[in-house]
């Protein structure tokens, strides 16, 4: 018998990422608590691929903690770079590089790129481990479709939002509310899929 409310901890010490995946966890009877409530030691991120590497937070937490664990590892994909900064977006302009600075490199390795190819998606892995040896890892998957700007624009947000223009609105993610932003993103996307995977998984 499982107990309820299950325990959870999230591979994450960032709030905003608590507060968004508690809410969308909220009716199914899983308390949702951050790794640094744990005095979990950081992960080292040292997959190829964004599946890996989230699998590898996932782990770590839930060896530290003894608790189920859900993860997520994410990053911007531009095709006029195969694919980079992908698995290194977080650390694209060094080790300990700001968001600016991050997006000011991208901005510059693609000044040459013409419009009409600059496009670019943000992607997003979350995975759910029953526990540190589990092998059935739950993982779901989330693309979001753009476009690279030329300028940064807009004051929400995080990371590479103010450079990525999204189609459908007309604007960058940095100028999209919150909510909009759930509903649309990467983030957004592998979160509800995970959250049905759950459901049909256990029968929460
Ligand atoms: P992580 O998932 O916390 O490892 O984030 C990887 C990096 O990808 C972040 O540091 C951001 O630079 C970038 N990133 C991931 N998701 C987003 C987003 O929704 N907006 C802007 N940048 C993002």
């Amino acid at each position: 018998m499982v107990e309820r409310p299950l325990r959870v901890v999230l591979a994450s010490g960032n709030r905003g990422k608590v507060r968004e995946i508690q809410a969308m966890l909220a009716d199914m009877a899983l308390t949702v608590l951050p790794q640094s409530d744990f005095n979990v030691p950081t992960a080292a991120e040292t997959g190829l691929t964004f599946v890996e590497n989230a699998i590898l937070k996932a782990r770590n937490a839930a060896r530290h903690t003894g608790l189920p664990a859900i993860a997520d590892d994410s990053g911007i994909e531009v095709r006029a770079l195969n694919g980079g900064p992908g698995v290194h977006s977080a650390v694209y302009a060094g080790e300990g590089a700001s968001d600016k600075d991050n997006l000011e490199k991208l901005l510059e390795a693609c000044e040459a790129v013409p419009e009409g190819e600059r496009a670019a998606r943000f992607v997003c892995v979350m995975v759910y481990m029953r526990h540190a040896g589990d092998a059935t890892p739950l993982i779901a998957q989330g693309a979001w479709p753009g476009e690279l700007l030329r300028v940064a624009s807009g004051g929400g947000g995080f990371g590479y939002d103010p450079i990525f223009f999204v189609p459908g609105r007309g604007c960058s993610s940095a100028q999209l509310t919150p909510e909009v932003k759930n509903r649309l993103s990467h983030r957004g996307q592998a979160l509800r899929a995970l959250v049905a995977q759950l459901r049909a998984a256990d029968g929460w």
